[in-house]
C-alpha cells in the first residue's frame, strides 16, 4: 500500500505542474491544464459587460475575495482591452452550458470567464478561486506568497437544477449572521438552495404578523445541556429564554443575501406533524386542545418510536385536520411565507406524524364521515391536499417529504424522497416532480466515524457512502428528479462549530453528486481533493471532520466466545497500530495486517492510524465490553 502510495506521489510530481496541480470540488465537466501560471497582481483590474448589474455584482463579490486575503486593490471597469480578469456574457447563449455553466480560460496574460448568466460568471469565479493558493481562504491578508493560479481550460456546468442543503433551525436557533455564512460556505461548492426548516416542536423560527404568539411564546423553550431527547423535563418556573426567531427585515434579509449568491431558499412549515410550537402558542389548533397544557419542546422525550414499530405521540403535536381554523391558520401562515421568499416553492413538512390522538378524536371521526376517508392515511391525505390549495393559492408550488404519498398524493405536489428513495421512485411513477434526499446517502446529522469517538446519533454516514449518493434511480425517468440536497437536523447542534464538524467534508461528497457528471465522480481522485480541501478549511478557520482517517472497526464472534475485529479504512495508505494493555499504541506498536482476536482478559482496546510515519488518525478507546455487545456475544 505504501510503495504504492510512494509511486503516485512520484507520478505528481513528475507531471509538470507540480504544486499547481487543479484539484476542484465538484469536479468540472472538463478540465484541460497548461503550462505556465496566472498571477493576481496588485492594482488588477475586472472588465465586465456594460449595464448588467449582477455581472456587476459578481465582479465585486470577486474583487473583495481577493482584496480580503492579498490585500491587493482590484478595479472593475467596462473597457475590455486592459484587464486582468474578463467576465463575458454570451449575446447568443452557448447551448452546451445550459443556465448556470461558464468557461474559464486561465493564461499567463489573463483570465476569462464567459457564461449565458451571472449564476455562470458566479461559478467560473468560485472555480478560480479553487485555482488560487489556499491563503486566498484567509479571513486577513497573508504577505509574501505568489497569488498564482494554473493555467487551464475549463468547461463546466450543472447536472442538476436543484442543488440543496437542508439546515434545520428549529431545535437549535441560528442567527441571520450565522445563516448568511452558511450561505457563503455552501455556495463556494455550487450549491444553489438551502431549505431552511423553520418551525418544529422545538421552536417557531419566523415571524408572523398576523399571528404573533408564534413567536413571541412558540420561539423559546428551556435551555438544556447533554444528549437532547434524554432531558429532564422542564419545571414550571423554568425560565423560557432559550430560541429566537428571524423577523421579516432579517428573512428579506438572509433572502437578498443568499439571492447576490445564486441561492434559492426553500422554506419549510412542517404539518401537521411537528407542530408542538405552533400549538404551545394556539392551543386551539390541535384535535385536544386544553389551556395550559402545551410547551414549546426543550429536547425532553414527548415521542416514542419502537423498534419496528409505530411510533406514537405522548403529547399531540399535530394541528387538527378536522379544525377550519387550522385551515385559516395555514392561509395567514402562507401569505405571509409567499410574500417573503422569492423561490417558486414551499414545503409544507408532511413526515412523521404520530396520530394516535387522532384515532381517538370525535372530530376526526366526524370529518371521516363527512369526506368519506376510510383511514387516517387518507385523513392526512385530505390535509395535504388543502393545504396545497392553499399554497396554490399564493401563486407558489408546493413540496414535501415522502409521507405526503401516504392516502394519495395532492395534484401537483413535489416529493422530497428521505425514507430512502422508494417514495421519490413512487412519486415519480406518479409523473410527479422529485428532489432525492435519502437518509441512507445524505443525512448529515448521522455519525461520521465509529460510535466511541462521535457525538451519538441513532445512525452512521460515512464520507464514503454519502459520496456514494446517486439522486436518478435505475429505471426512473430522469426528467422527473429535479436534482439532491443534504439535510442538517439540528437535535444534537448546539452552536456553528459543530455545525461545521457535521457538514464537512460529507456536503463536498453532496456537492459532488449534484454537480459534476456521473462518470466524472472517482473516489480515489475525490479524496486528494478533499484533503485540499481541508487546508482551506483551516485556512479559513471552518472545523470539519476528520473521521475519514480513523479505521473502520468490525466485531465478530471468534473462538472461545471471544472477539474478532477486523479492521479496514476508507481511505488507501493508513497504517493501523493497536494495543489491548491500556497503553496508547503509535507505530511501534502491533501494526493491524489480519483479524485480531481480543486477548481473554484485556479491557480495552486502542487504535491510531498513521500515515508516512505520522499519526493522523484520532486515538481510538473502545472498552471490550462495547466490542463484545457490536460482536453479539454475551
Ligand atoms: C425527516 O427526516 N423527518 C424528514
Amino acid at each position: 500500500m505504501r510503495l504504492l502510495h510512494l509511486l503516485v506521489c512520484l507520478l505528481a510530481g513528475f507531471s509538470g505542474f507540480g504544486q499547481n496541480n487543479i484539484s476542484l470540488i465538484p469536479e468540472p465537466v472538463s478540465v484541460v491544464q497548461k503550462e505556465g501560471l496566472f498571477l493576481l497582481k496588485d492594482n488588477g483590474v475586472i472588465a465586465i459587460p456594460a449595464n448588467h448589474p449582477d455581472a456587476e455584482r459578481v465582479a465585486h463579490f470577486l474583487a473583495a475575495a481577493i482584496t480580503k486575503a492579498t490585500g491587493y486593490k482590484t478595479g472593475i471597469i467596462n473597457d475590455t482591452t486592459t484587464a486582468d480578469i474578463h467576465f463575458n456574457l454570451y449575446q447568443t447563449p452557448d447551448s452546451d452550458l445550459s443556465t448556470e455553466g461558464y468557461r474559464l480560460s486561465v493564461t499567463p496574460g489573463a483570465v476569462s470567464i464567459s457564461a449565458n448568466t451571472a449564476a455562470g460568471l458566479f461559478y467560473g469565479v468560485q472555480s478560480f478561486l479553487q485555482l488560487l493558493p489556499k491563503e486566498i481562504m484567509s479571513p486577513s491578508v497573508v504577505k509574501n506568497i505568489s497569488w498564482a493560479a494554473p493555467c487551464a481550460e475549463i468547461t463546466d456546468y450543472p447536472r442538476f437544477g436543484w442543488r440543496g442543503l437542508m439546515l434545520d433551525v428549529s431545535r437549535h436557533f441560528f442567527t441571520k449572521e450565522e445563516v448568511k455564512q452558511f450561505i457563503d460556505d455552501m455556495s463556494r461548492y455550487k450549491f444553489n438552495l438551502l431549505h431552511l426548516h423553520l418551525t418544529d416542536d422545538q421552536g417557531w423560527r419566523i415571524e408572523i404578523k398576523s399571528l404573533p404568539k408564534l413567536t413571541s411564546v412558540g420561539a423559546w423553550n428551556v435551555k438544556k445541556t447533554g444528549r437532547f431527547g434524554t432531558f429532564s423535563k422542564p419545571a414550571a418556573d423554568e425560565p423560557r429564554d432559550y430560541g429566537g426567531f428571524f423577523t421579516q427585515d432579517d428573512i428579506r434579509e438572509i433572502v437578498q443575501y443568499a439571492q447576490d449568491r445564486f441561492v434559492n431558499i426553500l422554506p419549510e412549515v412542517d404539518m401537521p406533524g411537528h407542530s408542538l410550537a405552533a400549538i404551545a402558542s394556539y392551543p386551539e389548533l390541535s384535535c385536544t386542545p386544553g389551556a395550559d397544557k402545551y410547551r414549546v419542546n426543550s429536547g425532553e422525550q414527548f415521542m416514542v418510536w419502537p423498534s419496528g414499530g409505530h411510533f406514537y405521540g405522548l403529547l399531540d403535536n399535530t394541528l387538527c385536520p378536522a379544525n377550519e381554523k387550522v385551515y385559516e391558520f395555514i392561509d395567514k401562515v402562507f401569505t405571509e411565507i409567499a410574500a417573503l421568499f422569492p423561490f417558486e416553492y414551499i414545503h409544507m413538512g408532511g413526515d412523521e406524524t404520530a396520530r394516535n390522538f387522532w384515532q381517538k378524536s370525535e372530530a376526526i371521526k366526524a370529518l371521516m364521515k363527512r369526506e368519506n376517508l376510510k383511514n387516517l392515511d387518507e385523513v392526512q391525505s385530505y390535509f395535504v391536499k388543502r393545504v396545497e390549495k392553499i399554497i396554490e393559492s399564493k401563486g407558489k408550488k408546493m413540496i414535501g417529504w415522502d409521507e405526503i404519498l401516504q392516502g394519495g398524493l395532492a395534484p401537483n405536489a413535489a416529493v422530497m424522497s428521505w425514507r430512502g428513495t422508494k417514495g421519490g421512485i413512487e412519486a415519480a411513477k406518479q409523473k410527479h416532480e422529485v428532489v432525492m434526499s435519502p437518509t441512507t446517502f445524505a443525512y448529515l446529522d448521522y455519525m461520521q466515524g465509529d460510535a466511541s469517538l462521535e457525538p451519538p446519533v441513532y445512525a452512521t454516514l460515512r464520507l464514503n457512502k454519502a459520496y456514494r449518493f446517486e439522486p436518478v434511480p435505475d429505471g426512473v425517468d430522469p426528467k422527473y428528479i429535479k436534482g439532491g440536497q443534504a439535510n442538517l437536523w439540528t437535535e444534537q447542534i448546539y452552536n456553528t462549530r459543530h455545525m461545521q464538524y457535521m457538514l464537512w467534508p460529507r456536503a463536498l461528497a453532496i456537492a459532488e453528486s449534484v454537480w459534476s457528471p456521473r462518470e466524472k465522480k472517482n473516489w480515489n481522485s475525490f479524496v486528494p481533493r478533499v484533503e485540499k480541501q481541508f487546508e482551506r478549511f483551516d485556512m479559513a478557520g471552518i472545523k470539519y471532520s476528520p473521521a475519514l482517517y480513523d479505521p473502520i472497526i468490525k466485531a465478530g464472534k471468534g473462538v472461545n466466545n471471544l472477539p474478532v475485529i477486523e479492521l479496514t479504512t476508507e481511505i488507501p495508505g493508513l497504517d493501523i497500530y493497536y494495543s489491548f494493555d491500556n497503553s496508547f499504541p503509535d507505530h511501534f506498536y502491533p501494526e493491524y495486517t489480519e483479524p485480531v482476536i481480543v486477548p481473554k482478559d484485556a479491557s480495552m482496546m486502542k487504535l491510531i492510524t498513521y500515515r508516512d510515519g505520522k499519526p493522523i488518525g484520532r486515538m481510538m478507546v473502545i472498552p471490550v465490553a462495547e466490542l463484545k455487545k457490536r460482536a453479539g456475544i454475551k
